[in-house]
């Protein structure tokens, strides 16, 4: 299926069998994830906390959201490779569809990029391009500095208010989907009803949205150093770990 294809059946989902989203970074886990049956594979940019170490995801590049999106992208999967717009590299309209266009070249089928109404302009010149855009409202990690912190978004009449302007002027712009991240759940469930393109939650609470995102290592348990409160882990990847390391140290120093 081409890209367009893909982000088309993407937007069909609204309404209709929840979408499912995983971030993946690298060849082995986008191959495990597609063969499991995800329907996007997000090379997000929090590649930057949970495989590169760093705080936050105000200091990936666009250097490295690249050389994870090639990665991504070789296993060749059924699902949608989206990938991050990293911070700084979409600021007016013309550096959002060059920066676009570097990721499709590398891989992504479709971008993400964070924030409202100040995005439209961008979102249509990349859209103009032929590249499908998904939106990313609520908590905007890469505004982490200036916000002072992680906080919950869409509490009040105003702030849901001005969500559902940002999520609409985003439809009117031609994104195929928008990431809702850490939302209320009431005010998820408003947005989900009231605009055209699925919804895709991520501690925006349960059956508020068209689908759900989550960070990989969230769900396998292989980041053990911090784990938000929203997540759901099925597995415990990093005890796992352990415990093979620790059975190889015993059978190598014991020999
Ligand atoms: O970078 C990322 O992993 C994301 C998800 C939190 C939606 O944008």
């Amino acid at each position: 299926m081409t890209a367009t294809n893909k982000a088309e059946s993407l937007r069909r989902r609204k309404g209709g069998r929840p979408i499912t989203a995983l971030t993946a970074y690298d060849y082995p886990t986008a191959r495990l994830l597609d063969e499991a049956g995800v329907d996007v594979l997000l090379v997000g940019d929090s590649l930057g906390m949970v495989v590169l170490g760093m705080p936050d995801t105000t200091q990936v590049t666009l250097e490295q959201m690249l050389h994870h999106i090639a990665a991504v992208a070789r296993a060749n999967p059924q699902a949608l490779v989206l990938g991050d717009l990293p911070i700084a590299t979409y600021d007016t309209p013309a550096q959002a569809l060059a920066t676009a266009r570097c990721l499709v070249a590398a891989g992504a089928e479709a971008v993400k990029l964070e924030g409202g109404t100040r995005q439209a302009a961008q979102v249509r010149a990349i859209t103009a391009a032929g590249i499908p855009v998904v939106g990313h409202l609520g908590m905007l990690p890469q505004s982490v500095i200036q916000e002072g912190g992680y906080h919950k978004t869409g509490k009040t009449p105003d702030q849901a208010a001005q969500l559902l302007a940002d999520a609409e002027a985003l439809v009117a712009a031609g994104v195929c989907a928008i990431v809702l991240e850490s939302v209320v759940a009431a005010t998820a469930r408003l947005i989900t009803r009231q605009i055209p393109v699925p919804t895709i939650g991520i501690g925006s609470g349960e059956d508020t949205c068209d689908g759900e995102v989550a960070v990989v290592t969230d769900l396998l348990g292989s980041f053990p150093w911090f784990v938000p409160p929203f997540a759901r882990p099925e597995a415990n990847v990093a005890d796992v770990i352990r415990a093979a390391v620790a059975k190889y140290l015993a059978r190598v120093t014991n020999r």
